[in-house]
């Protein structure tokens, strides 16, 4: 087989964060890059992560290119997953990836998620491989864990999987956006880049954190009384689960060696004012991943005084509101250009 392409390839794709209601913390397998636990997420719809893959043999090396500036530090996980889509391809060609976010990068947003899923998507469309969603999603995830579930739109789970290769480690939809539409306001809280990423988090955490065994002990139950919120549409014991264990993965990581304090003054004050909301009848819940912004995630009827309640949050920065979004797609490679 001929390890270059004869012409140039390209494709692009959009992909939107998610945010795990039932969390992903820690790796069972560095190189697979498997988790010991499943996850459970939602996927958004306003914040997206837009990425041109071309693959062209007159290039030398790869190239990645973030919001209009040339990104070294991601350079080393892009090349990583570009030679999984190269593997499967049966080339060697060099590419030239160009992303774009309209949110903040590396502050707790996910932006991992839907930049790898993008990356992916548009990967397999240049090089005309036809995978499946879900081949598409045990590539993601072996990129960034969380990306596995940005493939797919709505409710959206990630199994921890039985198999030592992995491959059963993989999204699948649950429910779509539209069976059960609700609202997420993201409260941010700090631009700044997250001091130390979600890997060298969650390995302290497995090597040093007492309640390890604990967290991976309680998750199935977790992850199956979220299921049966979902199911039913049953918002307040969707709301008890995913705090239970939001708070439950921080406390895990408060407990390593150093502690991992991801949470701010401004993020402490945000669940404050969200457990406000909820005592007064506002169907409203928080939720935080590895940085300092909170997401209250509420029903659409009370998405515009959430939001309005968060703004007043000492130091809120600003608040984004969007609802659940679809899956990844491709778009056209113009599209890009013109964001
Ligand atoms: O897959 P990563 O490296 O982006 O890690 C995600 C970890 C959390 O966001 C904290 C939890 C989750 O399930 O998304």
């Amino acid at each position: 087989m001929s390890t270059t392409l004869d012409v140039s390839r390209r494709a692009a794709a959009q992909a939107q964060p998610n945010i795990a209601l039932i969390k992903y913390w820690g790796k069972r397998d560095l190189r697979l890059n498997l988790p010991v636990v499943g996850s459970l997420s939602i996927t958004l719809d306003t914040l997206w992560t837009r990425t041109e893959v071309r693959f062209d043999d007159a290039l030398s090396a790869d190239t990645m290119t973030l919001n209009g500036k040339v990104d070294a530090k991601q350079l080393k996980r892009t090349s990583a997953c570009l030679d999984l889509l190269r593997a499967r391809a049966g080339v060697t060609t060099r590419a030239e990836v160009i992303s774009e976010n309209n949110f903040p990068t590396g502050a707790g947003l996910a932006s991992s998620a839907s930049g790898f899923a993008a990356m992916v998507m548009a990967g397999d469309a240049a090089l005309g491989l036809r995978l499946t969603p879900a081949e598409q999603s045990v590539l993601a995830r072996r990129c960034s864990g969380s990306a596995a579930r940005s493939i797919f739109g709505g409710y959206v789970e990630w199994a921890h999987g039985q198999q030592a290769d992995g491959e059963d480690s993989v999204a699948t939809p649950l429910l779509e956006a539209a069976a059960w539409p609700l609202s997420v306001a993201v409260a941010i809280t700090s631009t700044a880049e997250k001091a130390i990423g979600s890997t060298e988090g969650m390995n302290r955490t497995a090597d040093t954190s007492p309640y390890q065994q604990a967290w991976i002990d309680s998750q199935d139950a977790d992850l199956a009384e979220a299921r049966a919120a979902i199911a039913a549409r049953d918002f307040e014991r969707l709301a008890d689960i995913s705090e239970h264990s939001c708070l439950k993965m921080h406390a895990l990581a408060l407990a390593a060696k150093p502690g991992l304090l991801y949470w701010n003054a401004a993020t402490v004050a945000a669940m404050h004012c969200v457990r406000g909301l909820r005592a007064k009848g506002l169907p409203v819940f928080f939720t935080i991943d590895a940085g300092p912004q909170l997401k209250a995630v509420c029903l659409p009827s009370a998405a515009a005084a959430v939001a309005a309640a968060l703004r007043e949050v000492p130091g809120v920065l600003n608040v984004v509101e969007t609802g659940l979004g679809g899956p990844a797609r491709l778009i056209p490679v113009a599209d890009l250009a013109a964001a």
